[in-house]
C-alpha cells in the first residue's frame, strides 16, 4: 500500500490561521474529500481531485477515503477547525474498525484551530479556567443526555463552550438550553455569541444569560456561557485563572 490518508482541520475559516503541517499536506494531496463548503476551501489544482458531499454522509466519506487511500492515493479528508472535535476524525476511525484490512494503512490525524479557541480569543479570555464543550446536536445522541450535561457543568461552575446550538431544523433545542440554564441560576453569567469567526462576517456579542435570546445563534455561532466569576474589561470578557 502506498497510499496515505491525512484527515486535517482547516480552522475557522481565515486562512492564516491553517496551520503549515495542513497547508503542506494539502499541496501533496491527489484527492481532497469532505463536505462541499469545507472542500471548497481548496484550491482546485491540476493533479488535485476535489471530492465534495452533503452533510450527514461522514461513514460513506470515510469509506470513500479508506479505499481510495489503498489504492495509493494521497487523500486528505478536510474539517473545519479541528477533525477531532466534533468532525471527521471520529468517523474514520468508526469506519475502519469494520475494516480490518485497511488497519495498517498509513494515517495521520493534523490538529486544526477549532472554533471554541478561535471564538474564545475574539472575545478575549473566556477559557482561562475549567471549562466544557458541549455539541447541542441531538442527530447522534439522545437530547436528554444534551440536557443532563447542561445541568451538570452549570452544577459544576464550568465555562461552557456550545457548537451547533441551532438550526432551521433544530429551532427548539436552543431556547430550550437558555431555559436550562435560566432554571439552573446561571441568569447573571455573560454568554458571548461568536459568529462566524475570523471571516469578513464575523460578529461577537456579549450579554447577561438571562437578556440571550435563541435567534442571537445559528449554525454558523460559537456559543461561550462564562462561569460564575467571567467578568468585563473595557470590550473584552475574561475568566480570572484564580476561583475561590
Ligand atoms: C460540525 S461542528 C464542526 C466543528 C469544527 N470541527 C471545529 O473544530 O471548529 C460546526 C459548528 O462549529 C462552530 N463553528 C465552526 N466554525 C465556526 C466559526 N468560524 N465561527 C463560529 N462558530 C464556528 C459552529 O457552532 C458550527 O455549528
Amino acid at each position: 500500500m502506498s497510499g496515505t490518508l491525512t484527515i486535517a482541520g482547516l480552522g475557522p475559516g481565515d486562512e492564516a490561521l491553517i496551520t503549515p503541517e495542513v497547508s503542506a499536506a494539502l499541496a501533496a494531496a491527489t484527492d481532497i474529500i469532505g463536505y462541499a463548503p469545507y472542500v471548497s476551501r481548496v484550491p482546485p489544482r491540476a493533479g488535485l481531485t476535489l471530492h465534495p458531499s452533503d452533510n450527514r454522509v461522514e461513514l460513506q466519506r470515510a469509506g470513500e477515503a479508506l479505499r481510495l487511500a489503498a489504492a495509493g492515493h494521497h487523500v486528505v479528508v478536510v474539517s473545519s477547525g479541528d477533525p477531532g472535535v466534533f468532525a471527521m476524525a471520529s468517523a474514520v476511525f468508526e469506519a475502519l474498525e469494520d475494516a480490518p484490512q485497511w488497519h495498517e494503512l498509513p494515517i495521520r490525524v493534523l490538529p486544526g484551530v477549532t472554533a471554541m479557541l478561535a471564538a474564545a480569543a475574539s472575545a478575549g479570555a473566556p477559557l482561562g479556567h475549567d471549562f466544557c464543550a458541549i455539541n447541542l446536536s441531538d442527530n447522534l445522541k439522545p437530547w436528554s443526555l444534551i440536557e443532563k450535561r447542561l445541568r451538570l457543568a452549570a452544577e459544576a461552575d464550568f465555562a461552557i463552550a456550545m457548537y451547533n446550538p441551532r438550526s432551521a431544523s433544530r429551532p427548539e433545542g436552543f431556547a430550550r438550553t437558555l431555559e436550562i440554564l435560566n432554571e439552573a441560576g446561571c441568569g447573571k453569567r455573560i454568554v458571548i455569541f461568536a459568529r462566524a469567526v475570523s471571516t469578513s462576517d464575523q460578529r461577537i456579542e456579549a450579554v447577561e444569560l438571562c437578556d440571550a435570546r435563541p435567534e442571537m445563534a445559528d449554525m454558523r455561532t460559537l456559543v461561550i456561557v462564562g462561569n460564575s466569576a467571567t467578568r468585563r474589561v473595557g470590550r473584552w470578557v475574561y475568566a480570572p485563572r484564580q476561583v475561590r
